[in-house]
């Protein structure tokens, strides 16, 4: 019997995803630009079983329907192959909190079904595939630094993590709930009634541009004003949607001054968010202490965790005969 585990960490998106085009499965109206966050892990390990498929995170079994499409598509493509899988997620740090969990959640099992059912497939394709879990997925097959543009099937890595060893996120877990509105659910909302949809989506490349130029040549300042452009425009969205929704909390506002007043006494320290109450502010390592500490002040019950850029995905098959092989 073959056992895979597959590893991916999640993908925080720099310059956002928020919008689909109509008609087609997770195909991102805008681009956006991303790095994997090194310290955070979901780890996945994929078996086959008697039917029906099932799928568990953190041992809590999961309604299989958002994961069927995924499944069948792997049954597809490994031609003759009609068997039920279980899978077992389990991720390092809370889940479906806006913290990103879908992303390495469907990017690690996309890999895992991979292995499993031999289907040798490319890291493009696998993204193309992980994409139709989750939007931001595509992203998360790869480590380092990504970009998926508007349109397209699948995301593309841009940089490795080298490229920017010194830079730290620290993730301000304000709740560790569930979200109230799930990522998809809110950005089709988003689309369907913000009258600021559409100035979102007109100004997203331009922001994308700029966002890369700073992060080609590490200019943290540049780069962290197109992404706070970013995230405030797509929460904007959020905002206005009629009626809207709101994910942030106090402890969320606390934490975006405190970012701000950091940066006036010439400590880089740029946040984003995403689909929750969650602050990442981005950093570097020399001034990692003090961002840790001014948070720690302002909001005491708030916890921190911190990531280097990394995430390379990480497989491995055991197959009860041959032993152990990585990939
Ligand atoms: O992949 P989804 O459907 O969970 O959407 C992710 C959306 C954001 O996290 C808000 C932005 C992004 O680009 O990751």
């Amino acid at each position: 019997m073959r056992e895979v585990t597959a590893s991916c960490s999640p993908s925080l998106a720099l310059v956002k995803y928020w919008g689909k085009l109509p008609g087609l499965v997770n195909v991102a109206s805008t681009p956006s630009l991303a790095l994997t966050l090194d310290a955070l892990r979901t780890t996945t390990v994929a078996r086959f079983a008697p039917a029906p498929d099932r799928v568990s995170i953190d041992g809590v079994e999961q309604p299989i329907a958002p994961f069927e499409p995924l499944i069948a598509e792997f049954r597809r493509r490994a031609a003759g192959a009609d068997r039920a899988v279980c899978v077992e997620s389990s991720n390092s740090f809370p889940t479906a909190a806006g913290i990103a969990s879908s992303s390495s959640g469907f990017a690690a099992l996309t890999l895992a079904l991979d292995a499993l059912f031999a289907t040798g497939l490319d890291r493009a394709e696998l993204s193309a595939i992980a994409r139709i879990g989750s939007g931001s997925a595509c992203r998360a097959v790869y480590g380092g630094f990504t970009v998926w543009e508007a349109g397209s099937q699948a995301a593309r890595p841009l940089l490795p993590a080298t490229h920017w060893s010194d830079l730290r996120v620290l993730i301000a877990v304000v709740d560790e709930g569930p979200k109230a509105v799930a990522s998809r659910a809110g950005m089709g909302h988003s689309r369907d009634t913000s009258p600021v949809y559409a100035a979102w989506v007109r100004e997203a490349p331009a922001i994308f541009d700029r966002a890369r130029a700073a992060l080609e040549s590490r200019d943290i300042d540049a780069l962290g004003t197109a992404m706070r452009d970013s995230y405030l425009l797509m929460f904007s969205t959020m905002f206005t949607a009629r009626p809207p929704f709101i994910y942030w909390k106090p402890a969320t506002v606390a934490v975006l001054n405190a970012a701000e007043q950091l940066r006036r006494s010439g400590v880089p320290a740029w946040e984003t968010m995403d689909a929750g109450p969650q602050v990442k502010i981005v950093t570097t390592a020399d001034h990692e202490a003090t961002v840790r500490d001014r948070l720690a002040a302002v909001a005491p019950d708030v916890r921190l965790l911190s990531s280097a850029v990394g995430g390379n995905p990480v497989v491995s098959v055991v197959d009860d005969r041959q032993g152990a092989s990585g990939g």
